[in-house]
């Protein structure tokens, strides 16, 4: 489709299917009339495809049944018309007949032999891609362009000049031509303006950024920028012509389109074909290399990276064009091809969340079965919170899917028209779906943070100062470890050798070069991990992430239990008891061990401190109980209550009679006051780290 103001007429299917009764087709005229308005107000009802089936069925009707009411809708004067505008064209802009079967295109190339006169062959045919954006013309005097009109009713369309000459202008239809055969042309130059799927994402950000609601597809886009003349935004656009005509274009009997397409490429012009591999470019001989062509074409569509709508067949020879003329509105010679095609309606039903490995939130739209492009569609993947809640999607709203070249099917707008009055604005969650901790928005693309929630999680809490202490182990480093599949565990980590390290992508510089981690990282990494052997057993169990324990907790099952064998074999009751736990901590902790029991077993084997050592040192801090309450010279909060467990003792966080000391330097806080009440001695902390030391 390539029309501005209106969904394209494009010659009608014959075979259309005729309503049975008046009161369905009068609907039917009534829903194409409103679809004709609502596109012209940027909020299509409904695809194109849909709405030239539903037209084609109309006017199919109309031609059954004269004496029933169309309001003009056949006949292309009703509201829903195309209309023309203040450029009159030098000829008129031609629409092009379709075919959707091999059949029809045998018909095709049959007809165009049959009526060859004097025996004369059609000769070959180029086979093109059908772009799907805007028809544009495009005057050029003296070598600069002087005047662009969209296509209008064929006859006579609205200017678009400036709005083709504003930002960049447009890529393949220069403002001025620079090449040797450019400078100082006159003449006019006719195709297709449109949007790459890239450009088209581009254009709905801006439109968004600007208050405006999202377009369908690209289609949608090039139209809704060409007329919209107040826009405070740039939008990259791109041209390609398949009509030229002025100084210096073949003319003569035996001159080609493939030649005129070599004339407008001299002067500067971007032509279909150029966006086509080089073994398509040529021209073709017989039905079984055109619908090859045709076929080849199709394949190529999800990685083009600009939507086509078919391929249009074109007679190459210009004496077999002039022979066979054109019917109304429409060339003989010529054929578009339609695919598939890759825009349609459906109803959101949900809105899914999930967290992926590396922790980051996951946004996907669950659809009533559509067929896009070929493929009927449940599940679309949407690009982030921000992104759903910007477009307003809402749940139960009708929502237009634009299958793009990269295969990868996207839900680009709703349908504002078509909302339930009850539709209720989507709500971003602030915490994750799985463990209920508060998500980590700061970038658009929302993480959760908890270790058992994703394998970057884990991998990141098992490197963190609290737990195995490893330098190196970033949050970067870790989600390119999730990302490449190269660890999924933490004792993964410890399999991975000192080049697989060194090799871990990172992502890409300004420049472009890849970053890997490099050799000088990795060996501190390798260096970090092997350091970690030696950490105690209590940091081992902190590290392995289970939910509802941190480093208390670890500290608490290590010197209970000694070893993590022992720790493994404890049951529910015995570690509800612990401090107490209670019964939810305590189940957590055993479906964790039991979860990563096999992660467990591996890091073992890895040389992990797996029990408690017994020095059979004296214990001088047996039975004694402290809370520390700030720094404390020469310990971390993790390395200072190891120290007065590894002694005997017992930390503890807060104050009470059974609190030996209270090591602080602070004589005002809350902790403090209340051990001054219960008469409970302070230390200083330097005094306190020169006694334990
Ligand atoms: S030729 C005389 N070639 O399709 C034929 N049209 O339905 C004039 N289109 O309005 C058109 N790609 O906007 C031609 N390679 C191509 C095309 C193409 C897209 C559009 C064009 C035209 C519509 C015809």
């Amino acid at each position: 489709m390539s029309q501005s103001t209106a969904h394209a007429p494009t010659t009608t299917d014959p075979a259309a299917e005729v309503f049975a009764d008046q009161a369905s087709f009068t609907a039917a005229v009534a829903q194409v009339q409103e679809a004709e308005i609502a596109y012209r107000l940027e909020q299509p009802l409904m695809p194109d495809s849909a709405f030239d089936a539903l037209k084609d069925r109309v006017i199919a009707t109309k031609a059954a049944h004269p004496g029933w009411d169309d309001e003009g809708v056949s006949t292309q004067v009703a509201s829903g018309a195309p209309v023309g505008g203040e450029v009159r064209h030098s000829s008129p802009m031609l629409s092009l007949a379709k075919a959707t079967t091999a059949e029809e295109v045998r018909t095709f190339l049959a007809g165009l032999s049959a009526d060859g006169q004097d025996g004369q062959e059609p000769g070959p045919l180029v086979v093109e891609v059908k772009l799907d954006g805007c028809a544009i013309s495009a005057v050029y005097q003296d070598g600069v362009l002087v005047q662009a009109a969209q296509r209008g009713d064929g006859t006579s369309g609205d200017p678009v000049t400036e709005q083709l000459l504003r930002g960049q202008g447009v890529a393949g239809l220069p403002a001025r031509l620079t090449t040797p055969s450019g400078a100082g042309w006159s003449g006019e130059v006719r195709g297709e303006l449109f949007m790459s799927d890239a450009d088209f994402e581009v254009a709905n950000e801006m439109r968004v950024a600007a208050g405006r609601p999202a377009f369908a597809n690209p289609r949608n886009a090039t139209s809704g920028t060409l007329r919209n003349l107040n826009r405070t935004y740039e939008v990259p656009l791109s041209f390609a012509a398949y009509d030229i005509s002025g100084d210096g274009i073949p003319e003569q009997e035996n001159a080609t389109y493939s030649e005129r397409l070599d004339a407008a490429e001299a002067l500067g012009f971007a032509t279909g074909r150029q966006l086509l591999p080089e073994e398509l470019r040529a021209p073709r001989e017989g039905a079984e290399q055109v619908l090859g062509a045709i076929e080849t074409i199709e394949a190529l569509r999800p990685t083009l990276g600009f939507p086509i709508d078919g391929a249009v067949l074109k007679a190459d020879s210009l004496a077999t064009r002039r022979r066979l003329g054109q019917r109304t509105g429409s060339p003989r010679w010529a054929l578009a091809y339609k695919y598939a095609p890759d825009t349609a309606v459906t109803t959101l039903r949900e809105i899914e969340i999930s967290v992926g490995r590396t922790g980051r939130l996951g946004f996907r739209a669950v659809l009533d079965p559509v067929s896009v492009g070929g493929t009927t569609i449940t599940h679309v993947t949407m690009h982030n919170a921000p992104w759903i809640t910007e477009r307003d999607l809402r749940v139960g709203d009708e929502v237009w899917v634009y299958r793009a070249g990269d295969v990868i099917p996207r839900v680009t707008s709703a349908n504002l028209a078509a909302r339930p009055a009850d539709a209720e604005a989507w709500v971003a969650p602030t915490h994750c779906p799985q463990c209920g901790e508060e998500l980590d928005t700061t970038s658009l693309l929302w993480r959760c943070h908890t270790p058992s929630c994703s394998i970057a999680g884990a991998l990141d809490y098992w490197a963190s100062p609290d737990a195995l202490d490893i330098d190196g182990i970033g949050d970067a480093v870790c989600v390119a470890l999730a990302e490449s599949g190269l660890a999924t565990s933490v004792a993964d980590l410890y399999d991975l050798t000192l080049e697989q390290w060194a090799a871990l992508p990172l992502g890409v510089t300004k420049t472009g070069a890849a970053r890997t981690l490099g050799e000088l990282n990795a060996a501190k990494v390798v260096e970090g991990l092997e350091a970690s052997k030696a950490q105690p057993l209590n940091r081992v169990i902190t590290g392995l992430g289970i939910r509802m324990t941190g480093r208390s907790v670890g500290r608490w099952l290590a010197s209970r239990f000694g070893s993590m064998d022992a720790l493994r074999a404890a049951s529910v009751e015995e570690l509800a008891a612990i401090n107490k736990l209670g019964t939810i901590k305590a189940q957590h902790i055993a479906d964790g061990l039991a979860r990563l029991s096999e992660v467990i077993d591996r890091l073992a084997a890895h040389g992990l401190t797996m029990t408690v050592p017994d020095d059979g040192a004296d214990k001088p801090l047996a039975g004694k109980t402290y809370v520390v309450s700030g720094a404390v010279p020469g310990y971390t909060r993790t390395t200072i209550a190891e120290r007065i467990e590894a002694l005997g003792g017992t930390a503890s966080s807060s104050v009470s009679a059974k609190t030996t000391a209270l090591v602080t330097a602070e004589s005002d806080t809350a902790k403090a006051r209340k051990a001054a009440q219960l008469g409970i001695p302070v230390i200083d902390p330097a005094t306190f780290a020169a006694t334990l030391a």
